[in-house]
């Protein structure tokens, strides 16, 4: 899968070229060079810890179908709906090629489609609400920059009302913490890579994150893997990762390998985690140590 990704990466530069050649003048008003940092941003992000696809591409048995790149999942069943990620391609009619960057923007960040109805929760809407304007902005340019498939995909149904909203829209001006402060970078990383949507088990009471155990996983993922539970990711050194070394941690993340040798399986994309620098990993890491320790054995 490594091999896959690392592919779409240079994909993802070609198009790039393609796409400064063929800007209309004047269409923007930042250089060439400007645009190719933030195409390279967009790439990055994508193809390592953000890495929408992990939803919104087509996966077969070994992996991310061929030339379906952001093209909209298939119907995945899951408790109490039946998910199916839309296609983000610029096809016009049937992917994201009519909307604008700001509509793009708010779709991403506070769940709202143009027409104003409201994106369901597989979407990690209240991750993303805290994503700069830079990285919003980056990704976009990516989106922009892969090719169109047609490839229709309707919208997912949920046996539950859906709320009016996901909170108060995103803050304008939003900006990522400072690099030099690892662990609020890291927390910014695992924010955009929504590492605690997958890993927060839900309240007794209701089908919404349990704010008391962020990171202490038990939420069970049903795919062709069988059935697998997220782990324990907090600090506690019984049940969680609080006995790992750093090292261990990121072949965790990085190459799917245990500290017993053992492999993870099932939705994490591990594939595209490899692909993180090293200075991100080190900050995601540096973050992940300061999750409070939660004692709930899953595995
Ligand atoms: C955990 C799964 C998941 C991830 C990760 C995810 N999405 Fe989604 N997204 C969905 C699902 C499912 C829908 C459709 C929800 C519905 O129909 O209610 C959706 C809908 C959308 C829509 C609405 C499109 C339309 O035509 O209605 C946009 C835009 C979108 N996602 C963009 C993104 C981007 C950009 C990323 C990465 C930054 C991303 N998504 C990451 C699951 C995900
Ligand atoms: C799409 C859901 C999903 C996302 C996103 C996700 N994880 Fe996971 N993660 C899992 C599941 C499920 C497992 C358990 C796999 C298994 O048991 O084979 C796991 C396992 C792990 C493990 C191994 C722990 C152990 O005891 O086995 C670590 C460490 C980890 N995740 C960290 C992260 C971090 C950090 C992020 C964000 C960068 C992240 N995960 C994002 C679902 C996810």
């Amino acid at each position: 899968m490594t091999t896959v990704r690392r592919t779409l990466r240079a994909v993802g530069a070609a198009a790039a070229a393609s796409f400064v050649l063929a800007a209309p003048a004047g269409a923007a008003t930042a250089t060439d060079s400007d645009h190719d940092a933030l195409l390279a941003r967009g790439a990055y992000l994508m193809n390592s810890i953000v890495a929408c696809g992990n939803c919104h591409t087509p996966m077969g048995p070994t992996g991310p179908l061929a030339g379906m790149e952001l093209a909209g999942s298939g119907d995945m069943p899951d408790v109490g709906m039946v998910w199916r990620a839309a296609n983000l391609t610029p096809d016009p009619d049937t992917g994201l090629g009519a909307w604008t960057d700001a509509q793009l923007a708010t779709a991403i960040r506070d769940g709202v489609r143009p027409d104003g109805s409201l994106i369901g929760p597989p979407m990690p809407v209240a991750f993303y609400k805290k994503m700069a304007d830079a990285d919003v902005a980056a990704l976009i340019a990516y989106l922009r920059s892969i090719s169109p498939v047609k490839h229709a995909v309707a919208r997912s149904s949920y046996d539950f009302p859906l709320p009016a909203s996901w909170g108060p829209p995103a803050s304008a001006g939003l900006t990522a913490p400072d690099r030099t402060d690892p662990v609020a970078y890291g927390g910014y990383l695992a924010d955009i890579g929504h590492c605690m949507h997958c890993h927060t088990p839900l309240h007794a009471e209701a089908p919404i994150p349990d704010e008391r155990r962020v990171g202490a996983g038990g939420l069970a993922f049903p795919g062709p893997w069988g059935v697998v539970v997220a782990a324990n990711i907090t600090a506690d050194r019984d049940t969680g990762i609080g006995g790992w070394t750093d090292q261990q941690v990121k072949d965790a993340i990085t190459k799917g390998v245990r500290p017993d040798g053992s492999r993870l399986v099932g939705p994490m994309p591990v594939a595209n985690y490899a692909n993180m620098t090293p200075e991100d990993l080190d900050a995601l890491v540096a973050w992940l140590r300061t999750v409070p320790a939660v004692s709930q054995r899953v595995r």
